[in-house]
């Protein structure tokens, strides 16, 4: 790996950078292209933008690169163009996560600081028979604690850089060369035979899509607006009634209504659909506007609603509290 010939802290982060989400066979020519054009901070801090993505075309994620020239502008401005050898000053740059910064300390300044990336996880895991779900914060909280406490005080870059390599080498995700560990004989995974089920990650759930329509009904008195009951989602919010309904289409969403309220509004299908992302569902919401023309005083048909718990006209929308996405919906109708 070239970059291993180097205490340049500028090539090294240029590699640690590419090398995310990248193959080293696929970094090597790119490094070497990207160092020639630009082989100092000063220089890349001084090119244009698109110059920067172009010498980066094919290894993806772009924001990579795009980070890597706002830092190299940083420290051109805020270091005159020297890169700032403390763990805690490189972990400042734009771009820059724990990782990298680690990597950069400890492999360009010596500084004992440990790296934590997908290869180290599984060396950490497996050694120690770690069986926590390593998708969870709290389970990196403790693997970076433990990879801190076994940085020794020589050579600190080594040491992590060998800890990436074998886990990229020979503690592989399938099959993992045990046989030719040099760890064999103190990891505790082996020992058990547990090598193929550490470590243990939680596969997210693809999260539901739900769909829904929301109506925005107008007249002499306000807005149409429900308030959500306690206990669930949005409680005590105010939204537009909304409906949960697969292909929501005026006539079906305006018997919802019919059915919750004893209004019979004819409504118009909005352009617009909005998406929101919850932690654990998506919800596409569909628009239907409608009028009111009476003073008809809105009542609620408590046996429909189950997850509303009063409903009512609202002259100022300001006056009662709302979700974020509620807010969306109403500037869209606007
Ligand atoms: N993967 C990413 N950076 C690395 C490094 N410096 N050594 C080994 N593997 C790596």
């Amino acid at each position: 790996m070239p970059w291993r010939n180097t205490t340049d802290p500028y090539a090294i982060w240029l590699s640690e950078v590419m090398l995310q989400q990248t193959q080293v066979s696929t970094v090597e020519p790119y490094y070497h292209r990207f160092l020639q054009r630009f082989p100092d901070i000063e220089s890349l801090a001084a090119a244009p933008l698109e110059e920067v993505l172009k010498l980066w075309a094919g290894l993806g994620y772009y924001r990579r690169a795009k980070s890597l020239h706002r830092a190299a502008q940083f420290v051109a401005s805020t270091y005159h163009h020297v890169f700032p050898c403390k763990y805690d000053d490189i972990l400042q740059l734009p771009g820059i996560g724990p990782y990298t910064a680690g990597a950069i300390a400890s492999i360009a300044f010596r500084e004992i600081v440990p790296v934590l990336d997908g290869n180290v996880m599984r060396v950490l895991t497996r050694l120690l028979l770690i069986q926590d779900d390593i998708a969870k914060p709290q389970t990196r909280k403790l693997l970076w604690k433990i990879a801190g406490s076994l940085v020794p005080n020589q050579d600190p870059g080594d040491f992590n850089q060998a800890m990436m390599e074998l886990g990229a080498t020979v503690c592989t995700p399938i099959n993992p060369r045990c046989e030719s560990c040099p760890l064999e004989t103190l990891c505790a995974a082996r020992r058990e035979h547990l090598q193929h089920q550490i470590p243990v990650k939680q596969i997210k759930a693809a999260t539901p899509h739900i769909k829904l329509a929301a109506v925005i009904i107008s007249s002499p008195q306000g807005h149409l607006l429900a308030r959500r009951k306690p206990g669930g989602l949005w409680e005590h919010l105010w939204e537009f009634p909304a409906f949960e309904l697969p292909r929501p289409t005026a006539a079906s969403v305006s018997s919802r209504l019919l059915a919750l309220t004893g209004m019979r509004i004819k409504l118009k299908r909005h352009d617009a659909t909005i998406t929101h992302q919850l932690t654990h569902r998506r919800m596409e919401y569909t628009l239907f506007m409608g009028q009111s023309m009476t003073k008809a005083a809105a009542q609620i048909n408590m046996k429909i609603a189950s997850y509303y718990d009063t409903i009512r006209w609202i002259t100022d929308m300001k006056t009662v509290p709302k979700s974020r996405l509620t807010e969306k919906i109403s500037a869209l109708s606007r």
